[in-house]
């Protein structure tokens, strides 16, 4: 375990000199890697670091609220409001990682115009030792590790929390007193990883409903990760109506570092009350069942 102090007091010299006199951008996702990279970088640079945060409509519920009131004291926050452009380019798209391009593409997009703007020659970024793991072995487009430096062109990128486990990270943040430093991992695709086939406003809506639920009854039982995905449709009975309504799985898992995982043993009374929440409170769900499997064979993410 890294000494966080220390680290802290190393990290921000060392961005300091590496970026020099030069200005910096940083793309926030509001979660705790690129919350501690940007706070770093912004102890490092001030007002030289411009951190960008593009609202894609697939975060997590109030997050664009959270990013705003953590950077509060920041005056050169970006905020971009791209829902619309993001439905629009994954709209007909079902597979996973025709999804992830599609999302890494627009993501590039958006970046690059306050890129144009802002006279930037570094970028910094949150990656981690466990994105870099994941990424190099190609599981996955992780679309924040690949493709954004190459195509926006930096003269260097940063990466201060490279070497960093997640609990690492995790320990910086609380000394950088972060209020997001407990937040649980969320995929940089965001909710379009969480529901099945086609993204669309309503499947999202459902996914995000469902995610906070989830995360909010339980935190206390301390998850690595806990969210609600949407996977398709079936049959239930509400009030005195059939109807065909979403069927939603809760997830929750324990783990390190995201690379392995175990499906976290829950009780009943706890498993019933999500149900019930989820349910009673969107009409549209008509069913809630809860993953068992490990990692391997699953991933923690549906897509
Ligand atoms: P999987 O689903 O591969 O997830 O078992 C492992 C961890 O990585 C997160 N994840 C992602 N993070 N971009 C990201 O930034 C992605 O495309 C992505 N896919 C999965 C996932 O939430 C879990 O913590």
């Amino acid at each position: 375990m890294v000494d966080a102090e220390e680290f802290i007091e190393e990290t921000v010299a060392e961005i300091a000199e590496r970026v020099g006199e030069e200005r910096a951008l940083i793309a926030l996702s509001g979660g705790v890697d690129s919350s501690t990279a940007a706070a770093l970088a912004y102890e490092a640079l001030g007002d030289r670091l411009t951190p960008v945060y593009v609202d894609t409509g697939l975060m997590r519920a109030g997050e664009t609220d959270s990013v705003r009131e953590t950077f509060a004291h920041v005056d050169s926050l970006r905020v971009v409001d791209a829902r619309d452009r993001f439905l629009d380019v994954l709209s007909g798209v079902t597979d996973p990682e025709e999804k992830r391009h599609a999302i890494g593409e627009q993501f590039i997009r958006e970046f690059e115009t306050v890129a144009d703007e802002v006279d930037a020659t570094y970028l910094v970024q949150g990656t981690i030792y466990p994105d870099r793991i994941e990424s190099e072995g190609s599981i996955k487009a992780h679309h924040n590790v690949g493709g954004l430096p190459e195509r926006v062109g930096f003269d260097g990128i940063v990466e201060p929390m490279r070497d960093l486990y997640k609990d690492e990270v995790r320990e910086v943040a609380r000394s950088l007193d972060l209020s997001v430093s407990e937040r649980m991992p969320f995929p940089g695709p965001g909710l379009a990883v969480r529901v099945l086939g086609e993204v669309t406003e309503e499947k999202l809506a459902v996914a995000r409903d469902a995610t906070a639920v989830v995360e909010a009854e339980l935190e206390a039982d301390d998850p690595w990760q806990a969210f609600a995905a949407v996977l398709g449709k079936a049959t239930g009975v509400k009030g005195d109506n059939r109807v065909h309504g979403w069927v939603v799985a809760v997830r929750s898992v324990e783990s390190r570092d995201g690379m392995t995982a175990r499906a976290q043993e829950l009780d009943w009374e706890t498993l019933q009350r999500i149900q019930s929440r989820i349910t009673g409170e969107n009409e549209t769900v008509a069913r809630v069942v809860y993953d068992v499997t490990h990692k391997p064979p699953a991933t923690i993410e549906y897509e």
